[in-house]
């Protein structure tokens, strides 16, 4: 009977930590995915599962010290995922407060998102190695009250958090809803570059440059004639936001054959995205921001604005656009390359 206790407590917080790590992970895409009020609210869950798992990291490391004890094999790979947990929580916070934004090359919200992915294959291991047992009395009243009060300790201590940040005027209470830090908004020389996972910048000469559409191909001459002009604001999965005045052409006026259910701009990089074909009026190709020609950083010769749309949407160095009978959501949540 003495060790049963403990054995039960181990698999409940262990479940709790598991469930914790799922929703955590979850609501975070869930944010990337949108650009709009949704992203919000997944990161009030978000932050809150976050801060949960904090909360029971001290019940975590009593089971951890018990199972080290135990000396069995690739105890490494569990200290490695502790971690890669406390490091994308802290980088997580880090970003949130505005305490350290930038850690050398990266940004803080890279390495809270990487070091989370990183820990993917080491959940997945540790769950299957030191598999818990769930029995019926795991679900009972008592333990969704128990639940329950770890959800809403994080969750007021979220808000208490957010409190704090914005009455001592941290840097963190300028956030955008995304969370994202405003830089170099109508200033394109201020505006950072950063690009979806390990696509590289490519020098593309404007003179051998075409872009192709249908059987058409188009030269950088003929493209930068166009003045369309919309205000629209970059926020990247990176981290931060950025708004400038850009300029070019809207999809709809450069493709004459809108027949079709999707509309897919092609990167030099192979990188794409489709998108529902009535939004194409909404979509620019664009050739300048603030009226500079943009940098090879930023998409040179032309990239595409997606207004309300995260950062990786606005695919750069684009060399074609293809109006086809594919629906839009025929394509991985987000990229793969
Ligand atoms: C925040 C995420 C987690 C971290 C950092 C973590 C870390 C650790 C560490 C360092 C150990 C001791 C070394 C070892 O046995 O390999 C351990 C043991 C263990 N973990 Fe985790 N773990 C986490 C989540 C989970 C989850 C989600 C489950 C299951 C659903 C789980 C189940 C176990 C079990 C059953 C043991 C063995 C306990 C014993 O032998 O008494 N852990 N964990
Ligand atoms: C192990 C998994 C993860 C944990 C435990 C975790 C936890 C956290 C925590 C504690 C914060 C700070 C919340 C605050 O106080 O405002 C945070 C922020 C954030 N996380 Fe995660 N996270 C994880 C994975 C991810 C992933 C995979 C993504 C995106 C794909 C992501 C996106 C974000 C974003 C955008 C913020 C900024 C929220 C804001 O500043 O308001 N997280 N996360």
């Amino acid at each position: 009977m003495g060790s049963r206790v403990p054995t039960r407590f181990g698999a409940r917080t262990n479940l709790g930590l598991l469930l914790l790590l799922l929703g955590a992970f979850l609501t975070g895409w869930l944010a990337f995915a949108y650009a709009t009020a949704p992203a919000r609210w997944s990161l009030v869950v978000h932050a809150t599962s976050g801060i949960a798992i904090l909360l029971l990291l001290p019940w975590k490391s009593m089971i951890a010290r018990r199972g080290m004890s135990r000396n069995r094999p690739h105890r490494w790979a569990s200290i490695l995922l502790g971690l890669l947990v406390i490091t994308s929580l802290l980088a997580g916070l880090a970003h949130s407060t505005g305490l350290l934004v930038y850690a050398g090359p990266f940004s803080a919200m890279e390495v809270h998102v990487g070091a989370a992915l990183a820990a993917v294959p080491f959940v997945v291991w540790h769950v299957a190695v030191r598999r818990i047992r769930i029995r019926g009395t795991d679900v009972s009243r008592r333990n969704f009250l128990r639940g329950a009060v770890v959800i809403s300790t994080a969750a007021v201590a979220y808000g208490a958090g957010e409190l704090v940040v914005r009455a001592t005027g941290l840097p963190g209470a300028a956030r955008r809803f995304t969370g994202s830090y405003e830089a170099g908004s109508y200033a394109p020389g201020l505006m950072p570059v950063s690009s979806w996972m390990f696509d590289s910048i490519p020098q593309v000469e404007a003179k051998d440059w075409r872009l192709r559409i249908g059987d058409r191909a188009l030269s950088y001459e003929e493209l930068a004639a166009f003045d369309d002009r919309v205000v629209a604001t970059l926020d990247c999965t990176g981290g931060f936001y950025s708004t400038q005045v850009w300029s070019g052409a809207r999809l709809d006026r450069l493709v004459k054959d809108m027949r079709g259910a999707s509309i897919r701009v092609v990167s030099h990089s192979g990188y794409d995205r489709r998108f529902p074909i009535d939004q194409a009026v909404s979509l620019l190709l664009a050739t300048r921001f603030g009226d500079q020609p943009l940098d090879a950083g930023h998409g040179f010769p032309a990239r595409l604005v997606a207004p309300g749309r995260r950062g990786f949407w606005w695919v750069k160095w684009v060399t074609a656009i293809e109006v086809d009978d594919l629906p839009y959501w025929w394509q991985s949540p987000f990229p793969t390359q």
